[in-house]
């Protein structure tokens, strides 16, 4: 299906979350790199130029082919868009000295164009340095803030239209009303994209792909592999269609016999041994992560033998989702994380022999649930939060040495490290612990920035002993500590289960704090976030942390439950 609107991708992290956004309006949109030649793009109703991270003064910085703006197809520039049409047109863009980030206070003078029948008065999210400061010729300011005085502009004529805010992201709270104005308005969009309305299609494309041969998946339990093996069963059928699912030892309570009861042709591999004997000594992060990526490669080349899936019957089935197959902002992260399943010889030959299916490379993670429920899976899998690869090794935090608390103007500084990512590099730092949460979760943030040093700050909800008593144990990726994060974990998900629901992802993480009886910690990690790429901190109901805090000390060998309030960045998501 062609798209009706194509979204230019200058880099931004929310580039996907505005097609996103159009195709919620039941408006078919795809994302293409920002230089895509006009002449690839004829026939679209409107193009929307996305925000990014580079300044138009930077050499080398995302462009677009300048003919489309002369096109006569109606232009929406978003934020760094909103600064490349006016440097394209002959306008002015000024180095910004502070930037602006967050909410602003937006004062419409002309509601017209994207802007109709908007109060005059609109908050806003803005998140730019440089500023525009003159309008090409024949455009007219819209709207301004305090510190943008050229925030929305407009050539109607010429149908071109930018703004400096965000109206994809739910801090503009009238950014749904000027998408609509652009799409149905200004480009004569007509809704008609349903994505459980593809199902007949989809089926039809793997049936064409497939022609006589049979599908296999490597199956995770996740959402996508699931919906994507469900559509070929019934496409092809039970007997055509085969789950291959390798159990790692690495996943959570329940896991593989929730697994065996979705999937109705499948074979488990169970390699757990295996994978605890290669992490058994293993306690930096990144080795982690390898030896498991390398089990994996070992344990599909086996399977890929012994199930004869590489001989000319079979082709591989993938969940692949759109954001992953496409490089920008926003996705690059998929592809790192997807690397130990594609990264096997055996799948690449696949791959490269063009023996595979992706039935849901077009799909969003919402379409893909939507799918779903059209397909009458059970609502437990589709709503569930993404689950890491490696599982709960990268929640297992381990450490070579021992330690105790350091006080700190603020609180106590914990010597385990996790990751975080300040600017563009990974750091390993010791946490903040504070004795009760502060008044707002921004402090957080203003507290990494003060304390150099320190990545992420965590309150104590509950601790066996005074939190300068605690202590820092040498710990590895042992059975026993796994089985008691398994186990704080599946606490967490029976009483959280409707706030899970509420959020976008709820990591809970082991850490070898505590006392001499009572080793680790537990620290919950709630957050929300669009894509993982970036995520806020979010606090759960006191009543519910208090039951969770009350499981949770339980547990055989659990001396702390600990709330991590920082958000993504500085810290990130997992602990790893
Ligand atoms: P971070 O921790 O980098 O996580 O903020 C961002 C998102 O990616 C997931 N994640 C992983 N997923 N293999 C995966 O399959 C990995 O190694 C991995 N590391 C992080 C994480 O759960 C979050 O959703």
């Amino acid at each position: 299906m062609p798209p009706q609107i194509t979204v230019l991708d200058a880099g931004g992290q929310y580039c996907h979350l505005i097609a996103r956004r159009v195709r919620n309006f039941g408006v078919y949109a795809e994302v293409a790199p920002s230089e895509t030649p006009a002449s690839s793009l004829t026939g679209r109703k409107g193009i929307i130029i996305s925000g990014g991270p580079a300044s138009v003064h930077d050499p080398g910085s995302p462009t677009i082919d300048p003919t489309l703006l002369r096109s006569g197809t109606p232009v929406l520039g978003i934020c760094y868009g909103h600064q490349l049409m006016t440097q394209l047109l002959g306008g002015k863009v000024e180095k910004g000295e502070h930037g602006e980030y967050g909410f602003a206070q937006l004062k419409i003078d002309v509601n017209d164009g994207v802007l109709r029948g908007l109060d005059p008065r609109q908050q806003v999210w803005m998140s730019h340095f440089d500023t525009v400061v003159a309008a090409p010729e024949g455009f007219r300011v819209l709207a301004s803030t305090e510190t943008c005085t050229i925030a929305a502009i407009a050539d109607p004529e010429k149908k071109l239209f930018a703004v400096q805010f965000h109206p994809e992201v739910a801090h503009t709270p009238c950014g749904p009303a000027i998408l609509k104005n652009f799409l149905f308005d200004i480009c004569g969009c007509v809704p008609d994209w349903d994505p459980a309305g593809q199902v007949l299609a989809i089926e039809e494309h793997i049936r064409k792909t497939a022609g006589d041969r049979n599908i296999f998946f490597f199956v995770s339990g996740g959402v996508d592999s699931t919906v994507a093996y469900h559509l070929c069963l019934r496409a092809l059928g039970a007997d055509r269609v085969r789950g291959a699912y390798v159990d790692t030892g690495l996943m959570r309570e329940g896991e593989t016999s929730l697994v065996r009861r979705n999937f109705e042709s499948l074979s488990v591999f169970d390699a757990s041994a295996e994978f605890l004997g290669a992490l058994e000594n293993i306690t930096d992060p990144e080795q982690k992560r390898r030896a498991i990526g390398e089990g994996f490669v070992k344990v599909q080349e086996r399977v890929l033998e012994s199930e004869h899936f590489l001989d000319g019957r079979w082709i591989l089935g993938q969940g692949t989702i759109y954001p992953d197959t496409i490089e920008s902002g926003g996705s690059a992260k998929a592809d790192l994380i997807k690397t130990h399943h594609n990264r096997v010889p055996g799948i690449q030959a696949l791959i490269a022999a063009g023996r595979i299916v992706e039935p849901l490379a077009s799909f969003y993670k919402d379409e893909v649930r939507a799918i779903g429920r059209e397909l009458h899976l059970n609502p437990e899998l589709l709503d569930r939060h993404p689950f890491p690869g490696p599982g709960l090794a990268i929640r297992c935090l381990c450490s070579t040495t021992e330690g105790a608390p350091e006080k700190a103007a603020e609180g106590w500084i914990l010597p385990v490290r996790s990751v975080g990512v300040q600017g563009d590099a990974r750091t390993y730092r010791p946490v903040l612990v504070l004795e009760r949460f502060p008044e707002s979760m921004e402090e957080a943030a203003r507290l990494t920035n003060r304390i150099a040093g320190v990545n992420r700050v965590i309150v104590a909800v509950w601790t066996a002993c005074h939190v300068d008593q605690l202590r820092t144990f040498r710990a590895s990726l042992s059975p026993e500590r796994l089985a008691r994060l398994r186990r704080a974990d599946a606490i967490v998900r029976s009483l959280a289960r409707e706030f899970d629901a509420s959020i976008w992802q709820f990591p809970v993480v082991l850490i070898p704090a505590g006392t001499p009886d009572r080793p680790d910690s537990v620290v919950l990690r709630p957050i929300d976030s669009v894509d993982g790429m970036t995520a806020s901190a979010v606090r759960m109901p006191a009543p519910l942390l208090e039951s969770i805090a009350a499981a949770l000390r339980e547990v055989e060998g659990i001396g702390g439950v600990f709330y991590d309030i920082t958000n993504k960045p500085p810290a990130t998501i997992e602990w790893e």
